[in-house]
């Protein structure tokens, strides 16, 4: 099949290695991008979508989230972090099954659709419960299960780690559009013996890692007193800190720790919203950029944001730094949006795959309408995308070419059928 986005402007990679609005005509061939310039001689097109008044992005990647836990949106609010985690939110996350995850899944991927997101980086608990919603979803996921282990369950540790290789060998290969990595879950669940077993897989088995780093001062103080250092000095003992390690949140690193993530090639997922909203403050991205560490977006689980939506992200990542920097020129839009899609793409291994619009890539692309009131005028359009948009813009999105919402309509995902599940989950987990 192939589909040209017709006389559309398009955020497009400049020759400075920046962002730039262009005006195009974007043909994909297959599930891939084949001209920014119309239909190639000799071609033609099966479906022409009409671009005019709309902006076409790259599909925005979400670097660090936990899909199925939409099913938490709104029920553990304005509580300390370590009493939302392992007060309300792990008690619940007991009570679930893996179809419920399936479900939550589902939701959560409709809200990444509806929103621009093509790609994200899950992390998630149930076997086979991920990899089901995504190919059905028809979008592009990294999967990592979350891993935890230590002395006080040692043998829950194995058969996690157990089940991921057999889950990793079984699908891996399977689809284009799904890849894995290894989940250790953070440096106060995972004890050493734990993450170096966890880091021995990665390497036989050529995986990335994700991981939650350095998130709140709770865990700083119990990895002092455990270890003697820094969360990020910990992981390094331990062997996680490689240039396919992807740390979520780092919000309280040491100008130290800053420079041995550079040193160690690994890319940051910061989660802006997250952080503030569970109390946990602002990662120091601004000196993150200035030594050099891909800096990617992520909105980390619907529990703790609560949305799943980059656009929202987008806005908090460049405000916030401003705010606290008292200075305007900190993280400009063009920084937040490279987070959001090349920088995403990097962390993830799909670097030069997808994250930017250009021939030979694959077509993982959004349309947004640019005559929403609040769009208007188009005095600057790639500061619109971090200053005015939310998201509700976004009216088609296709992945590896293949549209997975037209003009709003979901075409992978029966919405209604979704939306029935997660209410029905909802009443019998005590929530609704
Ligand atoms: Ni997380």
């Amino acid at each position: 099949m192939s589909v040209l986005f017709k006389d559309i402007k398009a955020l497009l990679p400049s020759e400075d290695g920046g962002l730039e609005i262009g005006d195009c005509s974007v043909f994909v061939d297959g599930d891939s991008i084949a001209s920014t310039r119309g239909v190639p001689e000799g071609m033609s097109a099966d479906t022409v979508i009409d671009g005019r008044g709309k902006l076409l992005i790259p599909g925005l990647v979400n670097s660090h989230t936990h899909v199925y836990m939409t099913m938490f949106r709104n029920c553990a609010d304005d509580l300390a972090f370590t009493d939302w985690l392992f007060g309300h939110i792990l008690p619940l996350e007991d009570k679930m099954t893996a179809e419920d995850c399936y479900w939550g899944s589902l939701l959560g991927y409709m809200e990444m659709i509806a929103t621009g997101t093509a790609t994200s980086l899950d992390m998630f608990v149930f076997p086979e419960t991920a990899v089901r919603a995504a190919s059905e979803a028809g979008v592009r996921a990294v999967l990592s299960r979350g891993l935890t282990g230590g002395e006080d369950d040692r043998a829950g540790g194995a058969r996690r780690l157990r089940e991921a290789r057999t889950e990793i060998e079984k699908w891996r290969g399977k689809s284009g559009l799904i890849t894995y990595m290894l989940g250790p879950h953070a440096p106060y669940t995972c004890d050493p013996g734990y993450l170096k077993e966890a880091a021995a897989l990665a390497d036989e088995l050529k995986l990335g890692i994700s991981i939650h780093l350095a998130e709140s001062r709770d865990e700083i103080r119990t990895v002092r007193e455990r270890y003697g250092c820094t969360p990020a000095e910990y992981l390094d003992r331990c062997g996680i800190l490689r240039e396919t390690t992807v740390a979520a949140h780092c919000v309280h690193l040491t100008d130290s720790d800053i420079a041995l993530l550079a040193r160690r090639g690994v890319s940051v997922a910061t989660n802006p919203v997250s952080n503030l909203k569970l109390g946990n403050g602002a990662a120091p991205v601004p000196k993150m950029l200035k030594a050099g560490i891909n800096v990617c977006l992520g909105t980390d689980g619907a529990a703790s944001n609560n949305t799943l939506n980059m656009f929202r992200e987008l806005s908090f990542l460049s405000l916030i730094h401003k705010g606290a920097a008292e200075d305007a020129r900190t993280v400009s839009a063009a920084q937040a949006l490279r987070a959001a899609t090349a920088g995403g793409a990097k962390a993830l291994g799909l670097g030069g795959i997808t994250g930017e619009i250009k021939p030979g890539l694959k077509a993982d692309l959004a349309v947004l309408d640019l005559e929403a009131p609040w769009m208007k005028p188009h005095n600057n359009i790639l500061s619109s995308l971090a200053y005015s948009a939310n998201g509700s813009e976004v009216e088609t999105v296709m992945v590896g070419g293949r549209l997975l919402m037209k003009n709003r309509e979901f075409l992978t995902i029966d919405r209604e059928r979704v939306l029935y599940e997660v209410d029905k989950t909802c009443r019998r987990l005590g929530l609704l």
